[in-house]
C-alpha cells in the first residue's frame, strides 16, 4: 500500500513513524505546509502532487477542519483512491455524502480514529451492529473535557490553568472552544449515532452545552451531594427516531463514568443481546489515535470498507424530561438549593438547552437519575 499523507502534526506524524516500521504499507508523499525533510517519504506542498500520483492507492487525512479536508478527501475518493481519516469533523458533516461517494466508487472509506483516539470503538459498533439492535450510545468521548473536568474534582485545580495543560499535552483541538463548548462530543456521538441506528441524524436537531462555564463552587457544590461532572454525550433509539444530545451530567460517586481519570474515554454502547458494553482507552494524543488510523489501513489492505449503509436523515426528538443543576438566572419551578445553584425537576433537554441559549452565562448539567 502507498500512502499519500495529508497533515504530519500530531497524527500524522504518528501514523509516518508506525507504518515506517512496516513492511505492508509506506507513506510515499506527505503534504505538509511547513520545510520539513524526512529519510522515507517526500513532503510536498501542493496536493495535487498526491492526488496526480498514480502509486498511491490511500490517502490518510490528518490535517484535521473541514477545509480543504473535504475538497481534498473527496478528490481522493473521486480519483479511485482509499481514505482513512481520523476527523470526526468531516465524517460526521459529510456522512451522507462521502459515504454514498466511496461506495460507488469502489473504494474503501474508514474512520475509526475519528471517535475515541485510540479505543476500537466504531469499528466494533459497526461489528456489533451486525448481530444485533442497538438501543443506546455515548458517554465520556472527549479527552480534553474529562481531563479538565477530573484536575478540577480530584486536585482542586482551576479551569483555565487546566485547559492550557491539555493543549500543551496535544488532547485540546487547535481552537479549545471546539472541546470545552463540546462541539467535538457533539460530532462524536452524531457519527455514533448514525452508525448504531443506521440513520443520518438532522444535526440542527443535536443540542450541546459545554463545561466553559463551570466553577469550582460547582464542583464543591457536587463533591457536597456525592456527585462528581462528566461531559456526556446520549443517542438512544426511541419508537419513532432517536433522541440524540450532549451535556454536562452529574454521576454518582461509584459508577463507571466517576473514576474516568485524565483523557482517557470511556463509551458504551446498549443493545438487545449483547447488552451494555463499554470501552475503555486513550480518547486522545498522537500513537493512540495513529494506532487506529493505521488499523483502518490494515482492513483496508484486507477490503473491509464502510461500517454501515448510510440511512435517511432524521430529526432528534429530545422531549425526555430530566433533573438539573442550574447556576444562573432561572425563573422557573425549583425543587431545592445546592449552594449558589438550584435544582429544577421535569423540564425537557429541548427546553433546557434553549434556556441556555438565552442564558449564556449560565451553567447546566443533567443529574442522571
Ligand atoms: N480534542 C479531542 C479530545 C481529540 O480531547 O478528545 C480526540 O478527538
Amino acid at each position: 500500500m502507498k500512502i499519500g499523507l495529508l497533515g504530519f502534526g500530531v497524527v500524522g506524524r504518528g501514523v509516518y513513524e508506525i507504518t515506517c516500521a512496516r513492511d505492508d504499507m509506506q507513506v510515499t508523499k506527505v503534504l505538509c505546509l511547513e520545510d520539513i525533510s524526512l529519510p522515507d517519504a517526500e513532503a510536498v506542498k501542493d496536493f495535487k502532487e498526491i492526488l496526480n500520483d498514480d502509486s498511491i492507492d490511500t490517502v490518510v487525512e490528518a490535517m484535521g477542519g473541514l477545509h480543504p479536508a473535504y475538497e481534498f478527501v473527496r478528490a481522493a475518493i473521486e480519483a479511485g483512491k482509499n481514505v482513512v481519516t481520523s476527523n470526526k469533523a468531516l465524517v460526521c458533516t459529510f456522512y451522507d455524502e462521502l459515504l454514498p461517494l466511496a461506495q460507488s466508487k469502489g473504494v474503501k472509506f474508514r474512520s475509526t480514529a475519528a471517535v475515541g483516539g485510540g479505543i476500537g470503538w466504531l469499528s466494533e459498533l459497526e461489528r456489533s451492529r451486525r448481530v444485533q439492535t442497538i438501543s443506546q450510545v455515548g458517554g465520556i468521548m472527549n479527552g480534553t473535557c474529562n481531563y479538565i473536568l477530573d484536575n478540577m474534582t480530584r486536585m482542586g485545580l482551576n479551569y483555565d490553568d487546566v485547559l492550557k495543560q491539555a493543549q500543551k499535552l496535544g488532547y485540546a483541538e487547535a481552537n479549545p472552544s471546539t472541546d470545552v463548548d463540546g462541539i467535538d462530543t457533539w460530532h462524536k456521538v452524531i457519527l455514533s449515532s448514525n452508525i448504531a441506528f443506521g440513520v443520518t441524524v438532522d444535526k440542527s436537531t443535536v443540542p450541546v452545552a459545554g463545561i466553559r462555564n463551570i466553577q469550582a463552587q460547582d464542583v464543591e457544590n457536587f463533591k457536597a451531594h456525592g456527585l462528581v461532572c462528566k461531559l456526556i454525550s446520549t443517542g438512544k433509539r426511541t419508537e419513532n427516531g432517536c433522541s440524540v444530545y450532549v451535556q454536562p451530567t452529574l454521576v454518582k460517586e461509584g459508577e463507571p463514568e466517576a473514576a474516568v481519570p485524565m483523557n482517557y474515554n470511556l463509551i458504551t454502547f446498549i443493545g438487545d443481546t449483547s447488552e451494555r458494553m463499554s470501552f475503555y482507552g486513550q480518547g486522545a494524543g498522537r500513537y493512540p489515535t495513529a494506532y487506529n488510523v493505521v488499523q483502518d489501513l490494515v482492513d483496508v489492505l484486507e477490503g473491509k470498507g464502510f461500517y454501515a449503509p448510510y440511512g435517511e436523515k432524521v430529526a432528534a426528538d429530545n422531549s425526555e424530561k430530566l433533573t438539573w443543576y442550574v447556576r444562573g438566572n432561572w425563573q422557573g419551578e425549583t425543587a431545592e438549593s445546592w449552594g449558589n445553584a438550584v435544582i429544577v425537576k421535569d423540564v425537557s433537554v429541548t427546553d433546557m438547552h434553549a434556556w441556555l441559549k438565552e442564558n449564556s452565562e449560565a451553567f447546566v448539567a443533567a443529574i442522571r437519575a
